[in-house]
């Protein structure tokens, strides 16, 4: 049998690894600065966890989840998201008696989609949420936190956030009643997909990429038709305070998201360069659900954003590299070596050694890892206890005491 890795999943190595610590960082960074604590959950959880409240008509339930039964014939499934095992971790750990509670995690996600670029069958993101408020506050801060987070790991890249409400619960439903009416006149000219979500989900109908559809969509009634009084000063408020923090945003009424459980503010951060799958990150409201999983009555948002999506767009800056490239000429020398690896080791040096005995190739190896100090150990090294420094971008080399290694490195960095 050919060694393969299953279709839609990725190994993490290399510079893609060394994005992902960063991005770790950069996320821990902002969620300390806005006080937000860490919670990891389970890869899998009864799958009841997932049917209902991702919506059983949802892309997500129908075709995506990775379900398998357990021995003792219980349901399970791989999470294909983190808001529904956030609250069920609340929930079940007694988290909700002090809120507002504000939590982020990091981890895996698994959908059973058709790969293509920045969709992947395994794919991690990064997640926030906020249990317990209906201060437009919190919706704010969540977007600018998304902001944030995006603008220190993409400095380079612009990135648009589309922003609508969907409405209290109540309006919500008075919508999608209208909206089916709307779509059920028009039903012969619609693609059979969108056809078919007519009754079910015609919300989803709203952002179909058939031609088409997208014409019908256009003049369909639109949700701001059905906002209550306190769902239009919500969202005005929130678009007051965006403008406040300079952060450029786009009205878009046919933004639904793709999982059932949403109502009032909804969001996506998008980015052009990023080809088909151009959501970097999406999120809003989902008043209600806690209770519906057997919490309080209290209301949630959050958002998540795909990492390998950020890490494609992302450049590491070039200081990643060891400081220092070690070369020895033969195995007589070790104990010379041992003596300058200690001394990197306790004055905090990076370096580099290939295990080989052979200058030139350690040489070429060194330039190729883009290292420009090298430290030489020959047999005149060794004999007379000095190191011979050279600085390969300058070709300039220099034969130092031990106790002088550092300030040179220092220097030459
Ligand atoms: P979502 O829109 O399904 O929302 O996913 C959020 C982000 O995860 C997407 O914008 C995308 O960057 C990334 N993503 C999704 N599917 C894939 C995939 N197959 N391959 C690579 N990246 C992917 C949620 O998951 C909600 N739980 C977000 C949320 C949190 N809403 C409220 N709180």
């Amino acid at each position: 049998m050919k060694l393969r890795s299953v279709r839609g999943t990725h190994d993490i190595y290399g510079s893609e690894i060394e994005k992902y610590n960063i991005i770790k960082e950069v996320v821990k960074r902002n969620a300390d600065l806005f006080s937000y604590n860490e919670l990891e959950t389970p890869i899998f959880e009864f799958t009841e966890l997932f049917s209902k409240p991702l919506g059983e008509q949802s892309d997500v339930v129908l075709k995506e989840m990775y379900t398998f039964k357990d021995r003792n014939d219980d349901l399970l499934t791989l999470r294909p998201e983190y808001t529904t095992p956030m609250i069920r971790a609340a929930i079940t750990n007694n988290l909700l008696n002090d809120l507002p509670l504000k939590l982020y995690g990091l981890g895996s996600m698994f959908r059973r989609e058709r790969p293509q670029k920045g969709r992947y069958r395994q794919f991690n993101q990064i997640n926030f949420e906020v249990f317990g408020s209906y201060d437009y506050f919190v919706d704010l801060e969540l977007m600018v936190l998304a902001n944030d987070i995006l603008k220190s790991l993409l400095p380079n890249n612009k990135f648009k956030l589309n922003l609508n409400s969907l409405g209290t619960k109540d309006n919500l439903i008075k919508y999608k009643t209208n909206l089916s009416k709307y779509f059920e006149q028009k039903k012969s000219q619609l693609s059979e997909e969108s056809r078919n979500k007519i009754d079910s989900n015609p919300l989803r109908i709203l952002d179909s990429k058939n031609d088409d559809d997208k014409e019908i969509s256009n003049t369909a009634p639109t949700i701001m038709e059905f906002l209550s009084k306190e769902s239009i000063l919500h969202f005005d408020e929130i678009k007051k305070g965006l403008k406040f923090y300079n952060i450029h945003f786009e009205e878009n009424h046919k933004l639904v998201r793709g999982l059932d459980y949403y109502c009032g503010t909804v969001f996506e951060f998008k980015c052009d360069n990023l080809g088909a799958q151009d959501t970097l990150l999406g999120g809003g409201r989902y008043d209600g659900l806690i209770s519906s999983l057997g919490g309080p009555e209290i209301p949630g948002i959050g958002w998540a954003a795909g990492i390998e999506r950020i890490s494609m767009l992302m450049e590491l800056p070039n200081n990643n590299n060891a400081q220092v490239h070690l070369a020895i000429t033969d195995e007589k020398f070790k104990p010379h070596l041992q003596k300058i690896i200690k001394y990197m080791k306790e004055n905090q040096i990076s370096f580099y050694w290939n295990y080989k005995f052979n200058l030139k190739k350690s040489l070429s190896k060194a330039n190729s890892n883009n290292i420009s100090n090298v430290i030489i150990i020959g047999e005149n090294e060794f004999n007379n206890d000095f190191f011979t420094l050279k600085h390969l971008k300058s070709g300039e080399q220099f034969e130092l005491k031990i106790d002088k290694v550092k300030n040179y490195i220092d220097d030459k960095s």
